[in-house]
């Protein structure tokens, strides 16, 4: 599914990036990759994507 229009970015995109970078905010994550750099509609349900990965990667969050 697009989250970002603007930029043809997928959830499975998102979720690819978070899981292997990490990102510990939305800003880290945007420096990975360019979502919400345009209209910024797509910056709520990515932010909800990243709270969702984060919470299955507990072990990878301490470790970073
Ligand atoms: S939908 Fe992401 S910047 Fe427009």
């Amino acid at each position: 599914m697009y989250v970002c229009l603007c930029n043809a970015i997928t959830d499975k995109t998102l979720r690819e990036a978070i899981k292997r970078y990490q990102p510990k905010s939305l800003q880290q994550l945007r420096q990975i990759v360019p979502v919400g750099k345009q209209c910024g509609k797509c910056i709520r349900v990515t932010r909800e994507i990243l709270q969702e990965e984060l919470q299955h990667l507990p072990l990878y969050k301490e470790i970073a």
